[in-house]
């Protein structure tokens, strides 16, 4: 008898809501479906890099209970250190990507699904054409800002937490008469902040992908005052330029940076412009976090069973993503070519303008 397909799951890049319910489908499809073999890959690549490699088969009873359900990943993730350029403990960096590619053979892989953000799937890509690797790469990131997908796993879970924030700033921004600023999380797309903001009755959305000025600001939070409101709520996407076109955030230790503070800056100035008191509040990492909202498992689950399917039939260097009410699949080099920014000239855009909601000016040179 031949023996059984054996395939390696892994989630890279940053967490987010959802990721154990694609886990759980891809061990479904893969095991009921197929009758492959399913081995969970710890912490990303950096699992494969380990002897030996840090893996374990995943058979059906570890999702008996309440996986489905559960925010963040039973396989662990990482979103530091690129395998071609390794920073090492002394300080050099090392290209480990063969270490990677050695231990795919070593678990005697037949195909590997790779459930990350563009960032990681790209990586993924770059090891998969190097050593000859069958990826099929499944998209998730709460900054939903992979290219050719509609949804990502992890969004709409982001969207309803930064959503429900602004219900519950909503009361106490009218008990106090303030001006709450929230930022949201999002990377370089203002995505997060654009849905939640419309969802969430904001008075203005600030982004990335759309300049904005202080005086347009002020006269949007005064203009509400004069219409008899006494308090506003402001969201902010933390990779939103401030006015003059400074991003704010700090240069990590690793050498990286991380956004992180815009929304203080904002609050200050609205104080400053407009006399009213402001506060802010940043949510952070409790996007990532929590259960995932059913949508997003609902995505997670149709992405895991598809990448099996493509597994199944031998087409891989794919990506599978949610277009036009289906899982469909393109060409991983498609979903990686291009970040998915928010469009200016989009329906939500229109939609946010035509609540009179203030966005900064999305016919402006400058805007992407
Ligand atoms: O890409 C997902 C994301 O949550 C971004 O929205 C955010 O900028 C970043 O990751 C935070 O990364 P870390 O968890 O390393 O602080």
């Amino acid at each position: 008898m031949a023996e059984a397909k054996r395939i390696g799951v892994l989630t890279s890049g940053g967490d987010c809501a959802g990721l154990n319910a694609a886990i759980r489908a891809v061990a479904y499809r893969a095991i009921e479906g197929y009758g492959f073999r399913v081995f969970g890959i710890h912490h990303g690549t950096h699992g494969l890099m380990e002897t030996p490699v840090a893996a374990e088969e995943l058979t059906l009873d570890r999702f008996d209970g309440n996986i489905l359900r559960m925010g963040g990943t039973i396989l662990g993730s990482m979103n530091r250190g690129d395998p071609f350029a390794y920073p090492m403990p002394d300080g050099t960096v090392k290209d480990r990507s063969d270490e990677i590619i050695d231990g795919y053979r070593e678990l005697g892989l037949d195909a590997l699904i790779g459930i990350g953000g563009d960032g990681s799937l790209a990586i993924l890509r770059r090891l998969a054409l190097q050593g000859g690797l069958n990826l099929v790469g499944i998209p998730k990131t709460i900054d939903n800002d992979v290219d050719k997908t509609e949804n990502a796993i992890g969004y709409v879970t982001a969207v309803d937490v930064a959503s429900e924030a602004l219900d519950r700033l909503q009361p106490t921004a009218a008990s106090h008469d303030r001006v709450m600023v929230l930022e949201v999380m999002g990377r370089n797309a203002g995505h997060i902040a654009l849905s939640a903001g419309i969802s969430g009755g904001a008075d203005a959305i600030l982004m990335p992908e759309i300049p904005w000025t202080m005086e347009g600001l002020s006269e949007k939070i005064l203009d509400v005052r004069q219409n008899g409101r006494n308090f506003a709520l402001v969201i902010v996407a933390e990779a939103a330029q401030l006015p003059d076109g400074e991003t704010v955030g700090r240069r990590r230790s690793d050498g990286g940076f991380s956004f992180g503070g815009v929304g203080q800056r904002v609050s200050e100035m609205i104080e400053k412009s407009t006399g009213a008191e402001s506060r802010v509040t940043v949510l952070g990492h409790v996007q990532r976090g929590g259960a995932p909202a059913p949508r997003d498992r609902l995505f997670a689950s149709a992405f895991g069973v598809c990448a099996v399917d493509l597994v199944a039939q031998g087409r891989f260097d794919r990506l599978v993503v949610w277009s036009n009410r289906e899982c469909r699949d393109v060409p991983l080099a498609d979903g990686i070519a291009t970040s998915h920014r928010v469009d200016p000239q989009g329906t939500l855009v229109h939609t946010a303008t035509g609540l009179d909601i203030y966005i900064g000016d999305p016919g402006a040179s400058g805007a992407v």
